[in-house]
């Protein structure tokens, strides 16, 4: 049925089933009944998810298309410029019905009184530009319309690739909205939605370009490839959504009793269906494509029935009271009011290892990170060719390590003790590139990951071209990569972005990745087996280790010996019962800085001098090696030239 007329049925049906779902979610979750506070009225308590349904649709259509076409199409294909049209125009539809979306919010949030008076348009403008649901709205829809704008100068990979990051990007002020915005479980509720809204959006946006994409039967390989977005994608969904449902939800209970309960239960079972087709398509549809009734676009049928029905269903959720309330409760203490959480128990003796608050972000990281090496490293050893086991240990404790400091005891503390931050700061800029950096990956991917033949760009080529551009041999050199390893722990503690990283989930995931990156390229530099742009010799890799540490250790004193408490209204006001006080523990952060530094830097230079010693024995094999092939000739001019000396000539 879909096949001739493809994407506007598939567009009908999406809204149809969203739709479906949104009234069903309506009925059930209890959103559908006038609020308890404002009553709006019923066109606006139905108009604004209708609206945020098209917004979100459109949203999917553009982010999903702009990911499919940069994972699986050529830049030369006319289904590329066909996927182009098509992303342009959704991003326009997402433009214009997210303004429609930013609007009537603001009329919920004034009990729907419109008027067109110059009073109504300034406080709408207050709203835009200084409430923050109007500003978190106003930057993802700022986005559609750049985006609206930019794809249709697209021609190439690479301005696609800008495009893409632009469109994920603008899912960051969203996830900060809607229930998440509470200050309960605020980390994990804003990373729950922010990739679930991802996931989402790859998957119905994957699959809306690739039957765009085609006129006739999309080859094989490229519903291969998009399954393997969707693949990706279900476990994004999945993981996200239970996440975020069981911050809500609270007890198992409430998931039966509760309006909210009982729609995330109807989302539970939409899901199991689409996996229950992609399960289909991976193992019967997509070896009988090229067949005429392979039945291919009757599964795409209902697909994006389903999808439209799931859609329908989340923003009506979005919508529901949750039985467990988005902000804490009763008289809050100082911690609660800073952090939206109650202050852990003193750390204890086993803390370090039984103590843990799971961070969704960095497992899903983590696990990545270690799954994709593995993948790779089997395909090798299916291939007969040998990879180093040192390497693979090595990169997967460096991903353990990674996940214990995002999801343990660090995870708990480090909010309130500056001890502790300081030491997970150590382990992420040091410890984790440490150990990150032998696992070689970008050889193995280079190795391992499956080279494209038709001008597409899949994850190895990608990644090649990352570390080849011009940004990347800039910040990988040794000296700017030193540079930015040092200066950023000064740079960090002493200017806002200690606050603005200790105070906002933003800042914190930042301050992650900046020290990660900055550690790895640093350590890279020095050890690393991948290619990079320059390398140092031996003797000038150690000077320039033991002098950037040495900044690292005048760092860690200058913190030691100060009497002046850095952030005062953040740790001075945390209300702690227990442990040093706050310049203490500042202090037992510095000698921290100092002390625990130099454990990854003696790892490193005896690596470095290890490594200078083994290349010098490779040196003189090889120079032995020509030499015997010369029959010493070598040797023999040395001798001549010896004796000519001291016969004084
Ligand atoms: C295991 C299955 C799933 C669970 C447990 C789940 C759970 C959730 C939760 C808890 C929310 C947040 C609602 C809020 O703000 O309070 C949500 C939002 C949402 N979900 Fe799901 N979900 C699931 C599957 C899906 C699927 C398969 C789709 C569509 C393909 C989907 C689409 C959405 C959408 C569009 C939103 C609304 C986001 C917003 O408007 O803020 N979900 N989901």
């Amino acid at each position: 049925m879909i096949k001739s007329a493809k994407w506007p049925i598939a567009l009908v049906l999406l809204l149809t089933g969203s739709a479906i779902g949104l009234y069903l979610g309506m009925v059930v979750g209890g959103a559908a009944n006038p609020s308890g506070l404002i009553d709006v009225g019923p066109w606006l308590r139905w108009g604004t998810p209708a609206t945020r349904i098209v917004f979100e649709i459109a949203q999917a259509l553009t982010i999903g298309g702009l990911v499919f076409m940069a994972f699986a199409l050529s830049a030369k294909s006319h289904a590329f410029s066909r996927a182009v049209g098509f992303v342009a125009f959704s991003a326009a539809v997402w433009a214009l019905a997210g303004t429609g979306y930013l609007f009537l919010t603001y009329l919920n949030i004034t009990g729907g009184l419109f008027s067109l008076d110059n009073l109504f348009f300034d406080q709408f403008w207050i709203f835009l530009t200084s409430i923050e649901l109007g500003q978190l709205l106003s930057l993802n829809v700022l986005a559609a319309y750049l985006l609206a704008l930019v794809v249709l100068l697209i021609r190439n990979l690479t301005s696609l690739i800008f495009a893409a990051a632009l469109s994920l990007a603008s899912l960051i002020p969203l996830a900060f909205s809607g229930h998440s915005a509470g200050s309960a479980s605020h980390a994990l509720a804003v990373n729950a939605l922010g990739l679930h809204l991802l996931g989402i959006c790859i998957w119905v946006g994957g699959l809306a370009a690739l039957i765009i994409s085609y006129r006739r039967d999309p080859r094989a390989e490229l519903v291969a490839r998009y399954s393997s977005l969707a693949l990706f994608s279900i476990g994004l969904v999945a993981v996200s959504g239970i996440s975020s449902a069981q911050i809500r939800i609270g007890t198992l209970e409430n998931w039966f009793t509760t309006g909210y309960g009982q729609v995330t239960l109807m989302k539970t079972a939409m899901l199991i269906l689409l996996a229950g087709f992609g399960f289909l398509y991976r193992t019967r549809f997509i070896a009988k494509l090229s067949e005429a009734n392979s039945g291919f676009w009757k599964l795409i049928t209902v697909e994006f029935l389903i999808f439209g029905v799931s859609m329908g269903l989340g923003t009506a959720l979005a919508r529901t009271p949750n039985p467990v309330s988005d902000y804490p409760v009763g008289d809050l203490t100082p911690a609660e009011i800073l952090t939206g959480s109650k202050l852990p128990a003193e750390p204890g003796a086993w803390s370090w290892i039984t103590v843990w608050e799971i961070d969704l972000l960095w497992s899903i990281i983590c696990l990545a990170l270690a799954g994709f090496y593995l993948v790779g490293v089997l395909r090798l050893v299916r291939r007969g060719d040998n990879w180093p086991i040192a390497r693979t240990i090595s990169w997967l404790a460096g991903c353990g390590l990674l996940f214990y400091v995002t999801s343990g005891y660090f995870n708990v503390y480090e909010q309130y003790l500056f001890s502790a931050h300081m030491l997970s700061h150590m382990l992420l800029t040091m410890g984790v590139p440490v150990l990150l950096v032998p696992g070689a990956p970008v050889t193995l991917i280079a190795r391992a990951a499956i080279k494209r033949s038709d001008d597409s760009r899949g994850l190895r080529e990608w990644v090649l071209w990352a570390v080849n551009t011009r940004y990347a041999q800039v910040i990988a050199h040794p000296l700017v990569a030193a540079f930015l390893f040092a200066s950023s722990l000064v740079v960090f503690y002493f200017t806002p972005l200690f606050g603005w990283a200790t105070r906002e989930h933003i800042g914190h995931q930042w301050m992650i990745v900046h020290f990660v990156i900055t550690g790895y390229l640093f350590v890279q530099a020095l050890i690393g087996v991948d290619p990079g742009p320059y390398r140092l010799g031996y003797p000038q890799r150690l000077i320039l280790l033991i002098g950037t540490l040495a900044f690292h250790a005048f760092f860690g004193l200058a913190i030691m010996n100060g009497q002046t408490l850095l952030l005062p209204e953040w740790f001075g006001a945390m209300g702690r019962t227990w442990g040093p006080t706050p310049l203490e523990d500042q202090q037992i952060g510095g000698a921290i800085a100092w002390g625990i530094g130099e454990i990854p830097t003696a790892i490193l230079t005896l690596y470095v001098a290890i490594s200078w010693s083994k290349s010098d024995q490779r040196d003189a094999k090889r120079l032995d090696r020509a030499s015997d092939r010369s029959g010493n000739q070598d040797l023999a001019e040395y001798n001549e030239w010896l004796e000519r000396i001291n016969k004084g000539k």
